[in-house]
């Protein structure tokens, strides 16, 4: 027997299509191939100067050390007030973790909810990450695929059919990553309703709320009752909002018994997230909502963009996104005996057009490919051009 052998838990993630093409691209433009890239997940804008001149002070002031674990009072106050302000909710600071980047605050979530066998709903397309937090954790994803018909919204039938006794948390992210769907109030009290009858906690991962488009309004989960509100987690961050991804500063607002929870675990794991990053958050959380308003509006320029110019190519199929910044089009018209799959496509398009685009198969969200919008006009012109050149080659 081999004593030296891993976890079972370290050989349930796969190596992920992303990270290979993304590694292919950087490779080829390591040699100096000008490839035009669509996979970031991250707005191509600066964290606004004030944030950085508020981390800068702390660390010139020697604010440098270890602070609380679930974040300086001045934070959990920032976030009450924000939760508050924008979103109508109550929240005590108790309520309030922050960690390192939303991602950990779902990881924290998944780690003090669910045990091992526990069935957690997933509304496909969805962001890998959750379906790998939940495995970690012992629990089981269970998929509903919401349709591109239906604006990749499900449908209460959908939903119900996937509740069962394992049952334990229905996990929702609106506006969506990877299909920029917004889902409509009438289905969020679907899935409130679905949540109260079944007795499902509900995590609300809310971080791409003011990236949204065509005078959508955000309605935060929480908002929807205080039944409601008992039962959920909202998870939001700095990173897409203030243009912050590096900066590591996440967070969940949960009742209090799930707040501690998460405290006490995330004393165990990390600590406190950096503590001068914490100073700038605090002056990101504080701005007015309209401060990031011109990059919300160049990002609904480019989306009006990528969206005209990839359904000018015959044969692909995309909805309008109505919030995040990514396109995520059906290119199934292109596949066949030689490029079976949207990795094969995705794959075609690196090698051919030198475009790095991210597998929708990658989501549950096969047929598709994901594009960032998070990168300038020109390079969006370049890059769909280059892809409608290259499927020109295939028969639509
Ligand atoms: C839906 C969703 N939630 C959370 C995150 C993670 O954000 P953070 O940088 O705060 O960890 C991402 C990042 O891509 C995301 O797409």
């Amino acid at each position: 027997m081999n004593t030296l052998s891993l976890s079972a838990r370290a050989g349930l993630l796969k190596p992920s299509p992303t990270l290979a093409i993304t590694s292919k691209a950087n490779a080829m433009k390591a040699e100096g191939i000008d490839v035009v890239s669509f996979g970031a997940g991250e707005p191509d804008f600066n964290t606004p100067q004030p944030i950085c001149d508020a981390a800068i002070e702390a660390i010139n002031q020697g604010f440098t050390k270890y602070t609380p674990s679930a974040g300086i009072p001045a934070l959990r106050k920032a976030i009450s007030e924000k939760l508050s302000r924008e979103n109508g909710l109550t929240y005590s600071n108790d309520q309030i973790i922050v960690s390192c980047g939303a991602k950990h605050s779902v990881y924290n979530t998944v780690q003090v909810l669910i045990d091992p066998g526990d069935e957690v709903i997933l509304i496909a397309p969805y962001w890998m990450t959750y379906a790998d937090q939940i495995l970690l954790a012992g629990g089981v994803p269970v998929i509903v695929q919401a349709s591109a018909e239906n604006g990749f919204v499900p449908d209460y039938d959908q939903l119900k059919a996937a509740v069962s006794s394992k049952t334990k948390a229905i996990l929702v992210n609106s506006p969506s990553n990877p299909t920029g769907a917004v889902l409509p109030r009438e289905t969020l009290k679907e899935i409130a309703a679905l949540a109260l009858r079944h007795d499902l906690w509900i995590i609300s991962d809310e971080i791409y709320e003011h990236l949204i488009y065509d005078g959508e309004k955000h309605t935060a989960l929480a908002s929807l009752g205080s039944d409601v509100y008992d039962r959920t987690i909202t998870i939001n961050g700095c990173s897409k909002s203030y243009a912050m991804t590096g900066w590591r500063v996440g967070y969940a607002a949960a009742p209090l018994a799930v707040a501690k929870a998460m405290s006490n675990f995330q004393d165990q794991v990390t600590s406190n997230p950096t503590s001068f990053a914490q100073r700038g958050a605090v002056i990101a959380l504080g701005l007015p909502a309209t401060s990031m308003e011109a990059m919300r509006v160049e990002f609904e320029a480019r989306r009006d963009l990528i969206h005209q110019l990839l359904t000018a190519i015959p044969g692909v199929k995309m909805l309008k996104p109505k919030g995040a910044f990514y396109a995520f089009p059906d290119i199934s018209a292109y596949l066949g005996p030689d490029l079976k799959s949207d990795v094969d496509l995705a794959t075609y398009l690196l090698d051919e057009a030198k475009v790095a685009v991210v597998p929708g198969s990658v989501f549950q969200g096969f047929g598709h490919i994901r594009l960032s919008y998070a990168t300038s006009r020109a390079d969006i012109e370049k890059g769909v051009a280059r892809i409608a050149e290259a499927l020109s080659k295939r028969i639509a």
